[in-house]
């Protein structure tokens, strides 16, 4: 339903001139193709589903060029029909002109569904194949559409790593077959990705994962490690995502946008908060990486752009938010980690969202996991007799 706030909020301006595609910074992927460094995010955040068609469309017009998508954020069809009309409009000559990202949900990693998933997001998206393909999660817990924070699977596990070589290798058959150009994981933590590069020869090999990453949470360790294995990072809620979902919502978390020192280089600079933390994404180490922003305003859209279109930052300033680890230039890192992802908890995680990220549990084997759960339930028991 549209509330009046949302109605408010989204405008779209045809009279803001396009920004020039070629104008837009590019990385090459060590796959050989270019990818766009600004991506169209396409996530509704729960409330901005009706516009997203519009949106997407409007993004098209104004110069983007790679549109991030997903299975799961069960828009596709919206995100194909913008598509259409942009060809129509004469924004784009064909979908050929767009690099399109798209994600194989966390409930379709069964072997069987994943060659049908992408089938879907084709058909919906009205190409014949895509230029890069994620797998969204590395687990296959999934959640109800719109679930509230203190939503629990029971059937939800941990990464499993035979499993989610079963789920990649279909992935690489797709390749194989010609229907994804580019292969590529998201939400990836170093020991997973580890695994994953252990057991793949050079033609399987990810070459970009998309992370969480903005001023607050840099992540900066996990980045270096992928990009010295040849891993591109795309970042995601590069604006500190102000309007993610209250399931992603949490009193700790803190406003990238109203940070002090985002705040007043804005002011220096004369340009917005949301500005400089784009430019800071583009520009950060080296310039190798990208970012996934979404957008319902045309100002808002055009100005997030072109944060990928000129350096805007000075070394200086990019130091006084990355810092450099010594205590003279700490960078404002916070690790303010927006997603917790506490929605996809396994049983044995014991309710701390944290187990999702720190590896303490992986496992290479189904076997070697139920023999830990075994334990856990045994541990368990005899905790419960002992309080009682
Ligand atoms: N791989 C994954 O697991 C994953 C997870 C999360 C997100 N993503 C992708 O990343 C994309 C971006 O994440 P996100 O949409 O949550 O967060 P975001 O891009 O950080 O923030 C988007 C919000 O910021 C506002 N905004 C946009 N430009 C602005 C500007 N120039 N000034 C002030 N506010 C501005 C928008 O408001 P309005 O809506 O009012 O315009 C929008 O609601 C998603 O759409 C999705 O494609 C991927």
């Amino acid at each position: 339903m549209k509330t009046n706030q949302a109605i408010e909020q989204v405008c779209f301006d045809k009279t803001i001139e396009p920004i020039d595609p070629a104008m837009v910074h590019q990385v090459k992927l060590p796959s050989g193709p270019i990818m766009p460094v600004a991506a169209f995010g396409t996530f509704h955040s729960d409330w901005a589903q009706d516009y997203m068609k519009d949106a997407t469309l409007e993004a098209i017009r104004l110069g983007w060029r790679h549109i991030d998508t997903a299975r799961a954020y069960e828009n596709e069809e919206v995100v194909g029909q913008a598509i259409r009309e942009a060809i129509h409009e004469g924004y784009i000559s064909s979908a050929d002109d767009l690099f399109i990202t798209g994600k194989l949900w966390n409930g379709h990693m069964s072997p069987k569904d994943v060659a049908p998933a992408l089938d879907s997001t084709l058909k919906a998206l009205g190409v014949d194949k895509i230029d890069m393909y994620l797998n969204h999660w590395p687990w296959p817990n999934v959640h109800t559409p719109g679930c509230a924070g203190d939503h629990r699977n029971p059937d939800a596990v941990p990464y499993i790593h035979e499993e989610f070589m079963e789920t990649w290798s279909e992935i690489v058959k797709l390749k194989k077959a010609g229907k994804i150009i580019n292969i590529g994981t998201s939400n990836h933590t170093k020991k997973t990705m580890e695994l994953l590069l252990r057991d793949v020869s050079d033609d399987e090999r990810p070459v970009c994962n998309q992370m969480e990453m903005h001023p607050l949470f840099q992540q900066t360790e996990l980045r270096r490690y992928f990009e010295s294995e040849g891993i591109v990072c795309t970042g995601y809620m590069s604006l500190g995502s102000p309007k993610r979902p209250g399931r992603d919502t949490f009193k700790e978390h803190r406003a990238d946008l109203l940070d002090p020192v985002i705040q007043s280089m804005a002011t220096e600079l004369g340009v917005s908060p949301a500005r400089v933390a784009l430019s800071w994404a583009v520009q950060r180490e080296n310039k190798s990486g990208g970012f996934v922003a979404m957008a319902t305003r045309s100002g808002w859209i055009s100005e997030n752009l072109k944060a990928a279109t000129e350096d805007l930052l000075t070394s200086e300033q990019i130091l006084r938010i990355s810092g450099d680890g010594t205590d003279a230039n700490s960078g404002i890192d916070a690790n303010n980690r927006l997603i917790w992802g506490q929605v996809f908890l396994w049983p044995e995680a014991d309710g701390d969202w944290r187990i999702l990220w720190d590896d303490s549990q992986v496992f290479e084997t189904r076997e070697k996991y139920m023999t830990y759960k075994a334990a856990w339930q045994a541990y368990m028991n005899v905790k419960q007799e002992t309080t009682l």
